[in-house]
This record gives structure tokens, C-alpha cells and sequence, in this order.
């Protein structure tokens, strides 16, 4: 991924929690902790915690900040994730790499992060390693994107109009689809008892052009690839129709998304 000054990374955060949050990443937080089974007074770790969503949700299951950490390379989304959290730990670093000590938490959690690790099955092994023994672990990975029609639309959208790379940059998120790949790699690391349960949900963004604009201005770029404006200006333009089907009758567009939901434990 690209590098970006702190205030760049801010900026790009805090539009994160103002559009993408609200409209496609927060209603997995509560099914993410459902699926950990927090209890009260745990100590749970949010790895990939963006600006905290996933965390705030664990805070109000464990009951006090203190038994809250999460963590991220981006300093951009960490200071947003501390302004609306002041009470958790927020620390810099990356999942391949935790720096905290042997058996530190109950629990793990993590959402929509798996797929842009360098080396997961390292992540998914430093995960076990902090937890406890008899610990347990959930992950949230994107399902693949033929079963998220909307996605799947625009990445065909944008393979056309701008290429294969653009169109790649947007099929990042979604290349942790396969059950049986996940089932390998969590077991392959260690995990205990994994399971996967593929679960439904869906996407609110106010219009059609807020949504393919926050791709390519501000996920694109994150993955290397800059458009030019006269390319973005054509694109917007062409989304309108491609996307058509998902836009309701007061312009927002909506969709159905789709998401493994994996469960473990460390022995
Ligand atoms: C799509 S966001 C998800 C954020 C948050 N979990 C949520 O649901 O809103 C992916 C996050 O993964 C983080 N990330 C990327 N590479 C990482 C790594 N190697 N270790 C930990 N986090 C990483 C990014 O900084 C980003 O915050």
C-alpha cells in the first residue's frame, strides 16, 4: 500500500468512519462480537481496528475501557479511533507483528482486515499467540465477489474503463471468498474448532457517485492506483447506469453484501 503523510492519513480516516462505516462496515460489529461470545470484564484485542468501530462494539460487551485494545499501522485511524474512544488502548503496529506479550487477552477479533495482511497465516499464528490457552478468536473476511453483485459490477466497470490494475485494486477486499481456503489457512495455523458461518447483510450509500467516488479517489489511491480526472469524471458518469439497479427512490444506492464470519480457539 501506498505511504501518506499523517495528516493525508487523517483526512482519509475520517472520511473512512464518516461514508464507510456507516454505510457498509458497521452492522458486522455487533455480529463479529456476537460470534467471539465477549463476556464482561475480558480482555479483547481488535487487530486491523480501523477507526474502532469493532472495538467500541467489544467496549460496550466488556464493560470497561481498560480490557480494550486496538491496534493498526495507521496513525490516521488511530487517531480518529482514540478521539471517539478516549478510554481504549490504541496502538500502532501490524498483526504480523503484535506487540504484546504471551496470553494477554481472552479473545481476538478482527473485520474486514485478513485480506490485506502481507503474511496471514503469521497473523493468524501472533493471534494465537497472545491469546490465553482455551482463548478464542473471530475473524470477518468480504465472501467472494459473485456473491456480492454490486461489487462484482463495479469491478467490471472499472476493468473497462480503466483497466485491469483499477479493477484488481477492487477485488482486493474480496479475495478471502473461499470457505474451503479459509478453512485451510486458520487450521493450517493452528486455529482449534474453526468454523465459518457465511452471513448476509447490506450496503446503504447516499447515491451511486458517493460510493464509486470514495473507491476511486480514496481506495484506489491506498492500492497504488491514481486515476486521472477526466478517467474518474468518465467513470462516475458510466456508474450511473451500470449501477442502476441497486439506486432506490430516494437515489441512495443499496445492496446485499456477504461476509464469513470465522470462529476458533486456541487450544
Ligand atoms: C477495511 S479496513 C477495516 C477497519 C475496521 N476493522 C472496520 O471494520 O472498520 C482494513 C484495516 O486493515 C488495516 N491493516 C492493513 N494491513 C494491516 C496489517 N498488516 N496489520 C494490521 N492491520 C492492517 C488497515 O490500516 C485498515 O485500517
Amino acid at each position: 500500500m501506498a505511504e501518506k503523510t499523517l495528516q493525508a492519513q487523517m483526512d482519509a480516516a475520517k472520511a473512512y468512519e464518516g461514508l464507510m462505516v456507516p454505510a457498509l462496515f458497521g452492522e458486522w460489529a455487533s455480529t463479529v462480537a456476537d460470534a467471539a461470545q465477549i463476556k464482561p470484564g475480558e480482555r479483547v484485542l481488535d487487530v486491523a481496528c480501523g477507526t474502532g468501530i469493532l472495538a467500541r462494539e467489544v467496549l460496550s460487551r466488556t464493560g470497561a475501557a481498560e480490557f480494550v485494545t486496538g491496534l493498526d499501522p495507521s496513525a490516521g485511524m488511530l487517531e480518529v479511533a482514540k478521539d471517539l474512544a478516549p478510554g481504549v488502548e490504541w496502538r500502532q503496529g501490524v498483526a504480523e507483528s503484535l506487540p504484546f506479550p504471551d496470553a494477554s487477552f481472552d479473545v481476538v477479533v478482527s473485520q474486514f482486515g485478513l485480506m490485506f495482511f502481507n503474511d496471514r497465516s503469521e497473523a493468524l499464528r501472533q493471534a494465537l499467540r497472545v491469546l490465553r490457552p482455551g482463548g478464542r478468536m473471530a475473524f470477518a473476511v468480504w465472501d467472494s465477489l459473485k456473491n456480492i453483485p454490486a461489487y462484482a459490477d463495479e469491478v467490471a466497470l472499472l476493468e473497462r474503463l480503466a483497466g485491469v490494475l483499477a479493477a484488481d485494486a477492487l477485488r482486493a477486499p474480496f479475495v478471502l471468498g473461499d470457505r474451503r481456503d479459509l478453512e485451510t489457512l486458520f487450521a493450517g495455523a493452528g486455529v482449534e474448532a474453526v468454523e465459518i458461518a457465511t452471513r448476509k447483510g447490506s450496503a446503504r450509500f447516499p447515491s451511486v457517485r458517493v460510493m464509486v467516488e470514495a473507491d476511486l479517489r480514496g481506495w484506489l489511491p491506498v492500492m497504488g492506483v491514481v486515476l486521472t480526472e477526466e478517467q474518474i469524471v468518465g467513470i462516475l458518469q458510466a456508474a450511473e447506469l451500470a449501477l442502476s439497479q441497486y439506486v432506490t427512490g430516494d437515489g441512495a444506492a443499496y445492496f446485499g453484501t456477504s461476509a464469513h464470519v470465522v470462529t476458533g480457539t486456541k487450544a
